[in-house]
């Protein structure tokens, strides 16, 4: 199955965590940081996020810099990316950040066990993607917005858990990742794979493409390596 390239981004402090125990909004970075994410959401066809990160952050999912909606039409892409959303449940409030801005499609990619009057509020916002039984394949989701959706480049901004599942795949090609220097602890607190658990099937390689320092942060870029 075809599927597109798929970036993944994510903040961690220096002990590897994404977010602190209490799971609060992942808003710990500086605001050259929060201009790097806008760059790398910016050249997505469309942009991911799993149900805990969208409603923890309670993020639009937009484009805020014009300049960064200026280079993606002269690229030949949309305005803005395409904004999913994946959640086996289908438990999504309409109140959430994400339904009350209009700049681009919201596709939402769930199963049957979506609740009747969520699915009724949700077909007003967003087209949705139900799948039989109360499990999503994910390699079925990308293979979809690769073939309805002509998505070739997909941005994932989390959370761990959507991380976890696309590593488990082997569908993570690049990854960016922005190291501030705090230190979390917490056993259960999130890194990129979640809280620790199973290990994937077998280790993801990675090379190193780029690492720059700029205040107090350094910004990691990864590309996997399958020789
Ligand atoms: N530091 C960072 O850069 C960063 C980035 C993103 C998030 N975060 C933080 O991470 C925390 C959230 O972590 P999380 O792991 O719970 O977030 P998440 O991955 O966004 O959400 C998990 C939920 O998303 C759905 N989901 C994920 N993978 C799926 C799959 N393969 N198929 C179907 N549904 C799938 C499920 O929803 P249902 O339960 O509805 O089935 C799952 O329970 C928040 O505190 C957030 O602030 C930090």
């Amino acid at each position: 199955m075809r599927r597109p390239r798929i970036f993944v981004n994510f903040a961690i402090t220096v002990d590897g965590k994404v977010t602190t125990v209490a799971l609060t909004p992942s808003r710990f970075t500086s605001s050259y940081d929060k201009r790097r994410l806008l760059e790398i959401r910016s050249l997505g066809d469309a942009l991911l996020v799993g149900r805990n990160t969208v409603q923890t952050d309670n993020m639009s999912m937009g484009l805020p810099d014009e300049d960064l909606r200026i280079a993606r039409l002269q690229r030949g892409q949309s305005e803005y990316p395409l904004r999913v959303l994946i959640s086996n449940s289908g438990n999504l409030s309409t109140d959430l950040n994400v339904f009350n801005h209009h700049f681009s499609p919201i596709v939402i990619y769930s199963t049957t066990s979506m609740p009747e009057a969520v699915k009724a509020a949700l077909q007003t916002k967003a087209t949705l993607h139900l799948a039989d039984g109360d499990r999503l394949r994910l390699s079925v989701v990308l293979s979809d917005l690769y073939e309805t959706y002509r998505v070739r480049t997909l941005v994932c901004e989390g959370g761990p858990s959507l991380a976890k599942a696309l590593a488990e795949i082997d569908a993570i090609d690049e990854l960016f990742l922005t190291v501030a220097p705090l230190l979390f602890g917490g056993a259960s607190a999130p890194g990129i794979l979640g809280n620790p658990g199973t290990f994937l099937p077998s280790s993801r390689i990675y090379r190193l493409s780029s690492m720059n320092v700029e205040s107090t942060e350094c910004y990691l870029h990864y590309v996997a390596d399958r020789r």
